[in-house]
C-alpha cells in the first residue's frame, strides 16, 4: 500500500455544527496526518472551479451556494491508502446511506449538506490540492 495525499474539506455545515475538531481527531484516529490546512470563505468562481466536473448536474447552483455561505476548513491528509481511508471515515455520500460511526452518518443533515468532501481517486486529489495549496504550505511528515 502506498502513503498518498488527499484533500479534505469541512463544508459549512461542519462548520456551523462546530465539528472541525471532532472531524480532525476522526482523521487522526484513521491513521492520517494534516498536512496542510486553513479556513476560508469560498467565493462563487472558486466554489464554481472547484465543482467544475459537476457543473452540468441539476444540483450545481444549490451546491455551489451552500459551499459560499460560510468558510470551510480545506486540509491535506496523507496516510498509507489515505483517499480511500478518508472516504471510509466520511461514509457514502447519502447521510441515510452511510454506515454507523462515519462522519456523514453523526453529522451531514441530507446529500448536499454532507458535511465533508474527499478526492476520489489519485488523479482528483492531485487536482483538488494543488486547486487550493501551494507546494510550500504543504508540510509531509
Ligand atoms: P462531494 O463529495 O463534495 O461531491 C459533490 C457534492 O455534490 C457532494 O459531496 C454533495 O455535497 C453534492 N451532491 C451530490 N449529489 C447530490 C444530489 N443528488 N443532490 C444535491 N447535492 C448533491
Amino acid at each position: 500500500m502506498a502513503v498518498e495525499q488527499t484533500l479534505s474539506i469541512i463544508k459549512p455545515d461542519g462548520v456551523e455544527k462546530n465539528v472541525i475538531g471532532e472531524c480532525f481527531r476522526r482523521f487522526e484516529k484513521g491513521g492520517l496526518k494534516i498536512i496542510a490546512t486553513k479556513m476560508v470563505h469560498l467565493d462563487q468562481a472558486k466554489a464554481e472551479g472547484f465543482y467544475a466536473v459537476h457543473k452540468e448536474r441539476p444540483f450545481f447552483a444549490s451546491l455551489v451556494k451552500f459551499m459560499t455561505r460560510g468558510p470551510v476548513v480545506i486540509s491535506v491528509l496523507e496516510g498509507e491508502n489515505a483517499i480511500q481511508k478518508n472516504r471510509d471515515i466520511m461514509g457514502a455520500t447519502n447521510p441515510a446511506e452511510a454506515a454507523e460511526g462515519t462522519i456523514r452518518k453523526d453529522f451531514a443533515s441530507n446529500i448536499e449538506e454532507n458535511t465533508a468532501h474527499g478526492s476520489d481517486g489519485p488523479d482528483t486529489a492531485k487536482f483538488e490540492i494543488g486547486y487550493f495549496f501551494d507546494a510550500g504550505e504543504i508540510h509531509s511528515r
